[in-house]
């Protein structure tokens, strides 16, 4: 790992150019406008800003679920909204990593049996699949539940087999749409702990949409959207609670929804 750590901050993992996103319809809407941004190998980036900034719509760009009406998105010195359909599935299924506020883990399967869905994909061997899946599974102290079928764990247990799951085929780019947004707060802690391991000990690029200020004081760096346009960011120190402090600033003079913030001084 110390191979990954050195090449931090020398490699783009993404850089997005000049994208936009309109949404046609009856009546045109556009998402985004003339964002660009670039992360660095390594790196651990929040996005944050109010309900309907454009915040999903970039996620999904990046994640090619989505194609931007203008401008370009390179992952990985790659294309891939370029690629052609086949080509676009393996690099998915290789480059990119993903966690969604619903888990969405099948519930009828084991946490095992979901944590190694993507390498049954890829043909993987069964006895390879059980030594990885226990392996990533005691990085995220879910060893002693992996015969348990998602009914019966916590939301902080699936999700974070979520991210087991997320990361067994260790992706280069690691996408998480609000993967606390669900959680309880000590819950929501520990899944925020997991990801800043993943993203320090393995090396993945880490993309955070969140709400919530605590969560997004894990990131190394904080971009804000508002109204379909980057509006500022704002770096990680030595410490987290003074980084909190300044999101929390900066979301105020943001403004946005007043639910957004009100909740979670609440909270
Ligand atoms: N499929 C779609 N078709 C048309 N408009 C859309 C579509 N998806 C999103 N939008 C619109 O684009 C804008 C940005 O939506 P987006 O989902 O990216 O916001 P968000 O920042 O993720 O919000 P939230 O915090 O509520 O999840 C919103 O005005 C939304 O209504
Ligand atoms: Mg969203």
């Amino acid at each position: 790992m110390i191979w990954i750590e050195a090449r931090k901050g020398e490699e783009i993992m993404l850089e997005i150019k000049n994208a936009g996103k309109v949404y046609e319809g009856k009546i045109a809407h556009r998402a985004l406008t003339d964002v660009s941004l670039k992360v660095e190998n390594g790196e651990f980036v929040g996005i944050m800003g109010p309900s309907g900034s454009g915040k999903t719509t970039l996620l999904n760009m990046i994640s090619t679920i989505d194609q931007p009406t203008s401008g370009e998105i390179v992952i990985d010195g790659e294309r891939p909204h370029q690629l052609k359909k086949q080509k676009l599935a393996e690099f998915r299924r290789q480059s990119l990593g993903f966690v969604f506020q619903e888990f969405n883990l099948l519930p009828t399967l084991t946490i095992e049996e979901n944590i190694v869905l993507p390498l049954t994909l890829d043909g993987t061997k069964v006895r390879e699949m059980e030594t990885r899946a226990l392996a990533i599974a005691r990085k995220l102290g879910i060893e002693d539940i992996l015969n348990k079928r998602i009914t019966e764990v916590s939301g902080g247990q699936a999700q974070r087999a979520a991210i087991a799951r997320a990361m067994i085929h260790e992706p280069r780019l690691l996408l998480a749409d609000e993967p606390t947004g669900n959680l309880d707060s000590k819950s929501s802690k520990d899944v925020m702990e997991m990801l800043e391991t993943m993203n320090k000990e393995e090396g993945a690029t880490t993309l955070l949409v969140t709400h919530d200020p605590q969560a997004a004081s894990y990131c190394d760096r904080v971009v804000f959207i508002r109204d379909g346009k980057l509006y500022s960011e704002i770096h990680k120190g030595e410490k987290r609670q003074p980084f909190f402090q300044q999101i929390m600033d900066t979301l105020s003079f943001l403004g946005g929804e007043h639910d957004d913030l009100s909740s979670v001084r609440h909270s």
